[in-house]
């Protein structure tokens, strides 16, 4: 393998997100796929289980192994976590020992407050982090992290903060009150290993979750970072009847003087020379609006806005798989690693 290429490790290869991040990075002019893991799919090749990757060439020989044969593999310089939520804590030390870096995909580590890790991530709290993990959402925190330990953002709570950041970043916010956020999400959301069946997804849309949902304490807690807003946040989820795709119309109520223009000007400052989180200018027809089949397939998001009497209603979509995670990813490995942020990561979707 040419010098100029990183190792990298993808824990939980067998996943989605996991499948997903080999995809792109057998793509990756800069990386060498240097070890994969899998448990119950363990011995199995990589085009066998995940099959839309079996004609790749550099796909042929790459193999899916046990965790425990990490060390066997030599150092790697970056280890992506994608493994269930409260199942990356307790393999953290093995993962650390082999890996200068480590980028989790998972929640584990993105909360602060004790409490709401124990009501949101129990399995967690009994394993606190060896060093503290960065949390990094590229188009938006301040510097590109030198920490050992990096938390990426959650797919939906991504959606959000992309789409109600900007109303929030400037020295007043432009929002008066409670923001009131619907948030749409496909089936890959719930990981290869749901076990939801399909029969109660396909030709249905229904609840998620009302109330309570983890994303929303990361939503709350990454504003305040931005920006030290407050923000007073009702986040409701459903589930789409698609494979991929996330979609979040948020309701804030402006303040008294703030305009259609000065919001506007929000939008485009919060994301100006952003490659990868695009706003709509002056949307008018529905297709002009954000949509699954402008950003499925890509690491785009898509935002826009709609000022009316004194409302904001802010729509974002992106694929869940690809912006929401193993693209994310790559882009936090790309600006870490000091690679062009756009390196090995699409731009267009996959349509019709
Ligand atoms: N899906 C999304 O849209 C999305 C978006 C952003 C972030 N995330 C986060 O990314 C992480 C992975 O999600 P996913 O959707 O890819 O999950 P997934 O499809 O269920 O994949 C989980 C992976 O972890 C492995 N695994 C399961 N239990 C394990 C254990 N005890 N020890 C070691 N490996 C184990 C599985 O391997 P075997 O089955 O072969 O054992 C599989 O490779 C989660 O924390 C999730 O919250 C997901």
């Amino acid at each position: 393998m040419a010098d100029n290429r990183i190792r990298v490790a993808v824990v939980g290869a067998s996943g989605y997100t996991g499948g997903e991040l080999v995809r792109l990075l057998l793509e990756h002019p800069r990386v060498e796929l240097a070890f994969l893991s899998a448990e119950r799919a363990a011995g199995a090749a990589v085009g066998a289980v995940h099959p839309w990757l079996r004609n790749h060439p550099r796909a042929a020989g790459l193999t899916l192994r046990p965790l425990a044969e990490l060390a066997q593999a030599g150092p790697v310089d970056i280890a992506f976590g994608c493994l269930p939520t409260g199942t990356l804590p307790e393999r953290l030390p093995l993962i650390a020992e082999n890996a200068k870096r480590v980028l989790n995909l998972g929640g584990d580590f993105r909360l602060r407050d004790a409490e709401q890790i124990r009501t949101h991530y129990p399995r967690t709290a009994a394993h606190p982090p060896l060093e503290e993990f960065a949390y990094y959402i590229p188009e938006l925190s301040p510097v590109v992290p030198d920490s050992r330990f990096v938390s990426l953002p959650g797919c939906m709570a991504v959606s959000t903060i992309y789409a109600l950041h900007p109303l929030f970043a400037g020295p007043e916010p432009l929002v008066a009150d409670r923001v009131i956020v619907d948030a749409k999400t496909g089936s890959t959301g719930g990981g290869r290993g749901s076990g939801e069946p399909p029969a109660e997804r396909t030709g249905n849309f229904r609840v998620h979750k009302l109330y309570g949902h983890r994303h929303a304490p990361e939503i709350r807690q990454a504003l305040a970072d931005l920006s030290g807003a407050s923000v007073d946040l009702r986040f409701s989820t459903h589930s789409l009847d698609v494979a991929r795709g996330i979609m979040v119309t948020a309701y804030s109520e402006l303040r008294d003087g703030v305009t259609a223009l000065d919001v506007k000007r929000a939008y485009a400052r919060a994301y100006v020379g952003r490659p990868f989180v695009r706003v709509r200018p002056a949307p008018k027809a529905p297709q002009d609006f954000p949509m699954l089949k402008a950003v499925v397939g890509s690491n785009v998001a898509e935002v826009a806005l709609a000022v009316r009497d004194g409302q904001c209603v802010t729509v974002a979509a992106l694929d869940n798989l690809i912006k929401g995670a193993a693209g994310q990813a790559i882009q936090a490995m790309n600006l870490i690693s000091g690679f062009a942020e756009t390196a090995g990561l699409p731009t267009t979707a996959v349509s019709p």
